[in-house]
């Protein structure tokens, strides 16, 4: 686990719990929308791991809608994925199971023909060892993905710090185009890719001090009204994206 930053996620907080539980209950708008997005190529596939699946209510959400198709909802902090099992076996899901393993460390297997990963990627170091590793260790069909992106060449990493509770965290935008050159050297490519737009204004917080999603209506460069999703003072470019095999 060399390059990863483990603090954010392994020494959780009621704010980090909660966020994997409530959404066991209520699925985000962007899990429903990740969803219809990978449909069709779910149609083919047997077995699907999802890399950084917290408790696994995104998973559960799809593995619901697809009773034919086995999924494993793999994260590394066990604390979440046994909230998961307990959640999956309350509520009877019978085609999700839940594993403990490190994206860094993943091994070589045949197991599983397509991989999944919803909001975690942005929060990786980088972009490169993790996409490397899915695309020779497991060799998928395809490889789907939500996480916060750039259409032109440019990738950053932002650092933050809320001040009023001294907690740190980061996250990376990816450049898009970073992302298919990667890809195109394992054989891959970007095959589909959508700017993942909410349908409901999100409220600013009343506490401008924490991090926290709301929405401002801008009129983008088509003259179309877009919902712009920001956080603090940052914005949240939000992608959902299809990495498929280049057919020869
Ligand atoms: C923002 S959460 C997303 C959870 C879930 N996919 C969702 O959409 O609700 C990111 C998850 O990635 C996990 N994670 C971070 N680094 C990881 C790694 N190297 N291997 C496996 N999981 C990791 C964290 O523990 C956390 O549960």
């Amino acid at each position: 686990m060399d390059k990863q930053r483990t603090d954010e996620w392994v020494d959780f907080d009621e704010h980090q719990l909660a966020y994997h539980t409530k959404q066991w209950a209520e699925p985000k708008e962007s899990t429903i929308a990740f969803y219809d997005f990978i449909k069709h190529k779910l149609l083919t596939s047997n077995c699907v791991i999802d890399l950084g699946a917290g408790a696994g209510a995104a998973t559960s959400f799809i593995a619901q809608s697809e009773p034919e198709v086995s999924f494993v909802a793999a994260d590394y902090v066990s604390d979440y994925l046994e909230i998961g099992k307990e959640l999956a076996e309350r509520n009877k899901i019978e085609n999700i199971s839940f594993r403990q393993i490190d994206w860094f460390s993943l091994e070589e297997t045949n197991e599983f023909d397509s991989v999944i990963s919803l909001q975690t990627l942005s929060w990786l170091p980088e972009l490169r060892t993790p996409l490397e590793k899915v695309l020779t260790s497991i060799k998928p069909e395809w490889f789907a993905m939500t996480s916060l992106f750039y259409d032109g060449d440019i990738s950053c990493t932002v650092e933050v710090l809320e001040h009023t509770n001294s907690r740190k965290s980061f996250y990376n935008v990816y450049s898009l185009k970073e992302l298919d050159r990667i890809a195109n050297e394992f054989g891959y490519q970007v095959s589909k890719c959508e700017k993942f737009e909410i349908f409901i204004d999100l409220p600013k917080p009343s506490n401008p001090d924490l991090m926290g999603t709301y929405t401002q209506n801008i009129r983008n460069e088509r003259g179309v009204d877009e919902r712009m999703q920001i956080s603090g003072p940052l914005l949240m470019p939000w992608y959902m994206v299809l990495i498929e095999k280049i057919e020869h």
